[in-house]
């Protein structure tokens, strides 16, 4: 860890949209797939590098609900390299003690990749260490829907009184509601927009773009955005710590 770095100001949730992929790939001369098997190892590198500086949630952005929309022969690869990439580093979630959990809809999933993934959800249930939540076939706005419905169906059947439907009851229906809301949130590639990621939950959120694609993504660039989010200054909505209300006039 940078020594210049306050280790007690690290986020505890970083949050990532994984972009540029197809543009790596295209300015490669390569198919798009090639960009996203390197963004694989981005992936790696970001799991590792969250270890090394004791963040303890990791959420990826992996596929989007409107992802469904990309050529067959693209989501059926990013299918197989999901599939894949979960082969390859269970070792690692199980040799560090990492939980993963998938946000999403996962019914949208191919069999062979739900049962994947439920596999590996239930082998680390128990461990503590630090999580790794995988966003599949995931869109914000849905996650909102399904928890209202969910919430709408127990006032029907009298488990829940309407005037009790609050911040907390809606946090509570959605995916993955004991996970603490991102304090950041990067997106590679440039691109100023949410993409409809975490809408609930992003609302304090530090949000940080990168113009560096996410195969090209480093661990100078992880140490960077970790530096940047510690020299902000989060006052989610009150004053500045340590600025009384008479103070701040
Ligand atoms: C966006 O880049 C990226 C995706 C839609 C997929 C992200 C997937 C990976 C990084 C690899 C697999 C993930 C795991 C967890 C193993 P884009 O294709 O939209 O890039 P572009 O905007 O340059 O076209």
């Amino acid at each position: 860890m940078a020594e210049s770095t306050d280790s007690s100001n690290v986020p505890r949730h970083i949050a990532f949209i994984m972009d540029g992929n197809g543009r790596w790939a295209k300015a490669r001369g390569l198919p798009r797939l090639k960009g996203h098997e390197a963004g694989a190892e981005t992936v790696r590198l970001v799991i590792r590098c969250c270890r090394d500086w004791g963040v303890r949630y990791l959420t990826l952005y992996a596929f989007s609900t409107e992802n469904w929309r990309r050529p067959a022969l693209e989501v059926n690869g990013l299918m197989r390299l999901l599939q894949k990439f979960l082969q390859e580093n269970e070792g690692g979630l199980h040799e560090h003690g990492v939980r993963l959990r998938v946000i999403g809809r996962r019914g949208d999933l191919p069999g062979s990749v739900r049962r994947e993934v439920e596999r590996v959800e239930a082998a680390t249930v128990n461990y503590d260490s630090g999580e790794l939540i995988l966003a599949l076939s995931y869109g914000g706005r849905v996650e909102i829907a399904e928890a209202a419905r969910r919430i709408a169906e127990k006032v029907a059947k009298g488990e829940l009184k309407p005037g009790a439907v609050n911040e907390k009851v809606v946090t509570d229906h959605l995916y993955a509601p004991d996970v603490p809301d991102p304090d950041l949130v990067v997106r590679t590639s440039g691109e100023f927009r949410t993409s409809n990621f975490l809408p609930w939950q992003s609302v304090y959120s530090e949000w940080l773009i990168t113009p560096v694609l996410w195969p090209d993504f480093s661990e100078s660039d992880f140490q960077a955005v970790i530096e940047a989010y510690t020299r902000r200054n989060r006052r989610f909505g009150g004053v500045e710590s340590g600025v009384t209300k008479e103070s701040n006039g």
